[in-house]
């Protein structure tokens, strides 16, 4: 999934198409005189363009955008996932790759879901590039049967009505179908006594123990912290967009845990458990190799039978605290992506100190 919702993100959590096994739909496109066609994985020109692309198209007057790193995409793009295709693609206007695209699309879960990203240079758009792009990735999606297309981006506050992304959407057919809102915690924490908030919660979850990990997890949490993060994508509200569980399983952690050791990615991740040891909550942040100033908060869950006892708050606290003491003074801030009517969420995080900084929607198109 897309870093920019960071979970979805961002983001977990991709380029398939004509050099791949995995493709869908084989073709090159022309729009004018550009060719859409899928990246070129083995060229590293090339993929360095795609991913500067992505770059530029994302911190365009976005202040806090996440980005990937050049590493980090590579991996992304040249490994197989047995979790998910990625179909990656560019547009090509006289030898220039002039626009760059990818498609998400879940191999184990959510078959009828894709999520769709197009980018275009600031000093290109508006010729019809990211239209393009789009639309290529559309085309492959409709070819694997997905039915449910998502394209998730962000904007500041004040154009949430008429930004041009979402002009962009709508022109497109999309339709807005969730608001999340994006947060910045600074680093180091200051303003807020974290350890006053873990004994705040302490009473509230006795019986319960909070632990802090960094990849790898211990083989014994693995089945019970896959159950809890597999009903994020249901549990979390979405708006008008449609989600099933997801089919995460102790091998597929290795996966990629494997995986992000290639990217340079530290996961530091506390976990609420019962006395028992089954996990029944989880925090998740992300170290990025190369995206400094940023950590980027994945996913926060407890399982509903465990809820109500501050065990939200008592692992966000906690994750802090573990993360202040594991990073260095390069890493200032945390960014995170919370549903706008997700009250339970957002309260922690305001608790926290977290504070709103970009609208982040998401646009659906559903295709028959
Ligand atoms: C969104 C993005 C891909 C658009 O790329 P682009 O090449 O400029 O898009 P197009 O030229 O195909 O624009 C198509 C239509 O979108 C709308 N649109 C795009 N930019 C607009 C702007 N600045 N103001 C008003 N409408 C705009 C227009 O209706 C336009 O058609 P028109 O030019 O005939 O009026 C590009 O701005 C980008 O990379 N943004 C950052 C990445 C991102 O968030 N992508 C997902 C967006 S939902």
């Amino acid at each position: 999934m897309p870093v920019s919702g960071l979970d979805h993100a961002w983001v977990a959590q991709t380029g398939h198409a004509a050099k791949t096994s995995g493709s869908v739909r084989e073709g090159v496109s022309t729009v004018g005189r550009m060719e859409i066609r899928p990246l070129d994985r083995e060229d590293p020109t090339e993929l360095a363009r795609y991913h500067a692309i992505s770059v530029a198209a994302e911190r365009f007057e976005r202040p806090y955008a996440a980005t990937w790193g050049l590493r980090e995409m590579t991996v992304e793009l040249t490994e197989d996932d047995p979790m998910e295709r990625k179909d990656a693609v560019v547009a090509v206007d006289a030898d220039t790759v002039v626009g760059a695209g990818i498609a998400w699309s879940s191999l184990t879960d959510n078959l009828h879901l894709s999520w769709l990203m197009p980018w275009v240079e600031p000093d290109r758009r508006r010729r019809g590039i990211g239209s393009a792009v789009l639309a290529e990735l559309v085309a492959l999606c409709r070819a694997d049967r997905r039915t449910d297309l998502v394209m998730e981006t962000s904007y500041p506050f004040e154009r949430r009505e008429d930004h041009p992304y979402r002009r962009f959407a709508e022109k497109n057919g999309f339709q807005l179908a969730n608001t999340e809102i994006g947060r910045v915690r600074d680093l180091p924490v200051e303003d807020v006594d974290l350890d006053a908030l873990v004994e705040e919660a302490a009473p509230h979850h006795a019986g319960y123990r909070v632990e802090t990990f960094e990849d790898p997890l211990p083989d014994e949490l693995l089945p019970s912290f896959c159950a809890a993060h597999n009903r994020l994508a249901v549990d979390a509200p979405g708006g008008d967009l449609t989600f099933e569980q997801e089919a995460l399983t102790p091998e597929l952690v290795r996966v990629h845990e494997d995986q992000r050791r290639r990217q340079g990615r530290r996961k530091i991740t506390t976990v609420a458990m019962t006395e028992a040891g089954e996990v029944v909550g989880y925090n998740d942040l992300v170290v990025p190799d190369e995206d400094l100033p940023n950590v980027w908060q994945w996913g926060t869950l407890v399982v509903p039978a465990h809820r109500g006892h501050r065990l939200g708050l008592a692992m966000k606290a906690r994750g802090l605290k573990e993360l202040q003491g594991r990073v260095g003074p390069e890493r200032t801030r945390v960014l995170t992506c919370n549903a706008e009517q997700n009250a339970p969420m957002v309260s922690i995080n305001v608790r926290l100190g977290f504070r709103p900084v970009e609208v982040t929607p998401a646009f659906l198109l559903r295709v028959p």
